[in-house]
């Protein structure tokens, strides 16, 4: 039996591939290309040493997706495929709404089709908008979300809630990131923004590596203890262990679970400039700008019932996630591309 990974080239998927073969799966990959590159899965068979089945295909293509569960034995879906990027989303409803609610739709489809019923889907702590309560529990009711893509997390989660209650035989574990960062060991396989990077460790890399002058930090009159914004970064390879833990606890039947994947610890932008400073030896110029529209002072995760429950919990401390983002950018400064 194969577990399918939709999304399986990207950041995340590409790490999980990697953990799910090192933990004995059989994985199929689906993937559009649209935002990543063929290399990241021959970078994962150099890692692993084991093949990867890939289907260059789309997920709104309702016939490519019915040959891939037609000639495989797939018990388990992963869900990573999607567009990721908010600003973008805001000039782009369409494409992101399509993409993502559609593509998912019609994967739901295919794979009640073909009776499988398994589900791990990648959200997001965007749903919890400005969090009533930090740390934030997944009791905690969804915020005000303040983009499409943020949305499209928000309605698919509840698509997936209201297939469950339909029809219970459906597992669904709805996995809720916080703000993964760092690369596999190796260096071969890490986060390769198209352009300009929106995210803060991704452009702090490309700064140190001499692609971008200076960072821009977004505001620095917050109610945090340095004025900056606070997150919960959590090394990539936790974040594909906990979908390997996922995919272990999915076998038990559970029905509807949700898990917030993070460390429980915050970090400030100048923290991480002062860390990854400290881990890599390289300069990170910065200077204040002004607040980023939508952007919250404070969010990190309680993380424990994914302890209790999956037996997860992050491992890698905010030097191993520097320390890994700086060897991938460092061996590789224009991603893929030679
Ligand atoms: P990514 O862009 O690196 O990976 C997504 C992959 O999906 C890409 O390889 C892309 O080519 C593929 N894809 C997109 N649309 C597709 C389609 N229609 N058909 C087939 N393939 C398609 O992003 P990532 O950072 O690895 O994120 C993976 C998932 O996790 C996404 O759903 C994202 O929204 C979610 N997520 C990411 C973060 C983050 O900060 N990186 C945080 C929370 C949630
Ligand atoms: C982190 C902090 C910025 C860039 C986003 C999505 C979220 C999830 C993870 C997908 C903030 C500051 C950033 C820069 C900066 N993705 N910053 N200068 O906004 O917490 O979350 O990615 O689901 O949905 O919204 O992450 O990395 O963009 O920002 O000062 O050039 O760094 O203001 O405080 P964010 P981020």
């Amino acid at each position: 039996m194969a577990v399918l990974v939709t999304g399986g080239a990207g950041f995340i998927g590409s790490h999980t591939v990697v953990e799910l073969q090192n933990a004995g799966y059989e994985v199929v990959v689906v993937d559009n290309l649209s935002n990543s590159s063929p290399k990241s899965l021959e970078r994962v068979q150099e890692i692993t040493g084991k093949t990867v089945k890939f289907y260059e295909a789309d997920i709104l293509d309702a016939s490519a997706l019915d040959k891939v569960f037609a000639e495989n034995e797939i018990d388990s879906v992963i869900h990573f495929a999607g567009l990721k990027a908010v600003g973008e989303s805001v000039q782009k409803p369409w494409e992101y709404y399509h993409n993502n609610i559609t593509g998912s739709l019609v994967l739901f489809d295919v794979m009640k089709k073909h009776g499988v019923k398994n589900i791990i889907f990648s959200s997001s702590a965007t749903v919890y908008g400005a969090p009533a309560e930090i740390p934030v529990t997944e009791r905690c009711p969804k915020g005000e979300i303040t983009n499409p893509y943020g949305h499209t997390k928000s309605m698919l989660e509840q698509m997936l809630m209201d297939i469950q209650k339909a029809d219970p035989e459906w597992n669904v574990i709805i996995l809720r990131y916080f703000n993964p960062i760092g690369a596999h060991k190796s260096g071969k396989i890490g986060e390769n923004p198209n352009g300009i990077p929106n995210n803060l460790m991704p452009y702090v890399t490309q700064v140190a590596v001499g692609k971008l002058k200076c960072l821009g930090v977004f505001g620095n009159d917050y109610d945090t203890p340095d004025g900056t914004g606070v997150r919960d970064y959590i090394h990539v390879v936790d974040l594909a262990l906990g979908h390997v833990k996922s995919i272990e606890k999915i076998k038990e039947n559970p029905g509807l679970k949700i898990y917030n994947l993070g460390t429980g610890t915050g970090y400030s932008v100048l923290d991480i400039v002062k860390n990854f400073e400290q881990a890599t030896g390289a300069k990170v110029p910065y200077e204040i700008k002004p607040r980023r529209a939508g952007d919250i002072a404070t969010n990190y995760a309680d993380a424990s019932l994914a302890k209790e429950e999956l037996g997860w919990v992050a491992e890698r401390g905010i030097k191993e996630m520097c320390e890994d983002a700086w060897r991938w950018q460092s061996s590789n400064p224009n991603g893929f591309e030679a």
